[in-house]
């Protein structure tokens, strides 16, 4: 089973561990946190609306006493670094790095690490020499003219685009870029695991991934070069060919040419589809253009642009494809709270050939004219229909009103309601009462799947931070139990780590647990000891907040002592020893049936 596990987590950066308890130090939770939602004291703790999930009565918690949040809602929980990962969609690395540079911490990099890990700034580091290389040979009159040709001839870019961007051109050779980067000390796994080098499936040596191709580097809002896009000039396929994510770069995170975009946004933001689309705008004087990395847009990424505007201008490919893609980044983008418009352009298959077919003013033009999210869908669904006919009309009222159920607010809703009544000509009563019957069905609905799914979380069934829990609900209380006095209390986890008491990761029934154990355990025997703030690293916000959740009830309790721990733990095997007795029962069980079987067979023949 994949996982996320301690050894692939050691990949990224580590920093050193008092830097991040400093870090943790001076980064009020509440402070924190109440910059995000706004918080009330409720005895010695906050209470808010969470913000991960939507509710009406605040079930968000701040305990500044364990500075730690819990959502008794929704499950999530941990401490400052798990809610600055959960809230800006980071990963724990760039959560504790934004915390630190919050509360004015430089982290210390250690660029000569003697060990095999691959830190971020190593990937940048080594990506930023890459991206140099790329451009020495673009610049290169004999090697780079083909790529100079393409970009100055066939594209149009100005020398002063092409600088900004970094533009860049990858030979034609297998090994250029592996020899170039060898001598700047960088090794072979390093550039494998940056996407750099492929690997000869015959010979096992790495070779120049991206060959005879125009470079893009991607670069994120810190100035990092993150990974690369490169493009053929001509029509052979890939036409362009992307890094996978790597230790520092996260697809589904980042966006092209946010680095400039971002400071040229506050108004709106255009959303194209791709790279040379972006070029072509910023190139006009349209510096508030992104694309996705070839992949549709993510809600990830559509959270780090509300960010940074308020409205953004969806500016797809003309065709089917860009139109459907549009729709679906509709609704991503609708649902972090933005205004989406959508832009149409007719006569040009994409906003780069537009403005080189009719100029920046005319595609100004269009920006103005574009549609709302709700003018544009209704356009698409009267354009589906005859309304002269009675069918027709009927059903497009149906959708319409269906469209309409959507929106969340009931302002809005009466606002499309009159749009809807004048544009087909029925009464705004007759919408308003099918509009009304949509969202009663749909919350009745509703409430069926709630109390559906607090039945099964009663259950245990469909537990999704902890899938194991279901088959043995009974083992599980027992798994939490003991989990919570470990995360609560130095005493036991010392206990289990001299092995005066006899617990190993194998007593254990859940996956979940079994990592939850073995993770504590581990930085246990390291020279600090175990603290919270360091499991971030390896745990899902859900997952700290399961963790939060077995602490929390565990405080509850005033029988929190040795006699306790130690019954849970002889509680805990003799479970284990139940089932495999069972197990093994059925299985002689089994044989016994299968010989039978045979025997009788041979008696027959
Ligand atoms: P030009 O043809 O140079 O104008 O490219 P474009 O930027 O207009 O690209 P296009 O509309 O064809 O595709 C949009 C985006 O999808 C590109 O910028 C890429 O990020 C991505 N993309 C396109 N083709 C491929 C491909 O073959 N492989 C991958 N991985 N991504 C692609
Ligand atoms: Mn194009």
């Amino acid at each position: 089973m994949l996982r996320r596990s301690a050894t692939q987590s050691c990949d990224i950066m580590i920093i050193p561990r008092e830097i991040i308890e400093e870090i943790q130090h001076r980064s009020d939770i509440e402070e924190v946190i109440g910059s995000y939602v706004n918080l009330k004291r409720a005895g010695s703790n906050f209470q808010g609306l969470c913000p991960f999930h939507s509710e009406k009565s605040p079930s968000f918690t701040v305990f500044p006493a364990t500075k730690s949040f819990y959502c008794f809602g929704c499950g999530v929980g941990g401490d400052v670094f798990t809610f600055v990962m959960k809230a800006e969609n980071l990963d724990y690395v760039s959560a504790v790095e934004t915390l630190a540079t919050r509360a004015g911490i430089t982290i210390p990099t250690d660029k000569n690490s003697a060990s095999s890990e691959m830190s971020r700034r190593r990937v940048f580091d080594m990506n930023l020499d890459a991206a140099k290389f790329f451009r020495r040979c673009l610049y290169d009159e004999k090697l780079g003219k083909i790529g100079m040709d393409y970009l100055s001839g066939k594209r149009q870019l100005s020398q002063a685009t092409i600088k900004h961007f970094g533009l860049g051109f990858a030979p034609n050779s297998f090994g250029m870029l592996t020899d170039y980067m060898h001598g700047l000390g960088y090794t072979d796994q390093e550039l494998m695991k940056g996407f750099l080098c492929g690997k000869s499936q015959k010979t096992g040596r790495p070779y120049d991934y991206f060959r005879n191709r125009i470079m893009f580097p991607i670069i994120d809002t810190s100035g990092n070069v993150i990974a690369f896009g490169g493009r053929v000039m001509d029509d052979s396929k890939p036409k362009y060919l992307n890094s996978s994510d790597t230790p520092g770069f996260k697809k589904s995170r980042n966006l092209f040419a946010l680095n400039y975009a971002k400071n040229h946004c506050s108004e709106q933001m255009i959303l194209c589809e791709g790279y040379m689309d972006v070029i072509a705008l910023h190139a006009a004087g349209f510096e508030n253009a992104v694309a996705t990395l070839g992949t549709a847009i993510t809600s990830e990424q559509a959270r780090i642009m509300s960010k940074y505007t308020k409205r953004v201008i969806i500016s797809y490919d003309s065709d089917e494809a860009g139109q459907r893609a549009a729709n679906r980044a509709m609704s991503v983008l609708a649902e972090v709270g933005m205004d989406v418009r959508v832009l149409q352009m007719n006569g040009a298959k994409d906003p780069d050939e537009y403005i080189k077919k009719f100029g920046p003013d005319r595609f100004r033009h269009v920006i103005g004219e574009s549609k709302t999210g709700f003018d544009y869908k209704m356009q698409n669904i009267l354009a589906k229909y005859d309304i002269v006919l009675p069918e027709d009309k009927i059903k497009a009222i149906a959708e319409l009103c269906s469209l309409i159920s959507e929106y969340p607010s009931s302002v809005e809703r009466e606002v499309y309601i009159s749009t809807v009544s004048s544009k087909i000509g029925v009464s705004k009563d007759g919408i308003a009462k099918d509009v009304e019957r949509i969202l009663r069905k749909r919350s009745q609905e509703y409430r069926n799947k709630e109390s559906r799914e607090a039945k099964m979380s009663i259950k245990g069934i469909g537990d999704r931070v902890n899938p194991d829990a279901a088959k043995n609900p009974h083992a599980n209380a027992i798994e939490e139990a003991i989990l919570g006095l470990m995360l609560l209390y130095d005493e036991y986890r010392n206990a289990v780590a001299s092995q005066s008491i006899e617990l190993s990761e194998d007593d254990f029934f859940t996956e979940l647990g079994k990592r939850i154990f073995s993770e504590m355990m581990r930085l246990q025997k390291t020279d600090g000891g175990f603290a919270m703030s360091l499991m971030g690293e390896n745990f899902t916000p859900e997952e700290m907040g399961r963790m939060q959740k077995m602490e929390h009830s565990r405080r509850q309790l005033t029988e929190n002592g040795w006699d306790n721990f130690k019954s849970s733990v002889e509680a805990l095997k003799s479970e284990k020893e139940r089932i495999s007795n069972r197990a093994n029962g059925e299985w002689m069980e089994n044989l016994r049936k299968r010989r039978d079987e045979l025997k009788n067979k041979q008696t027959r023949t």
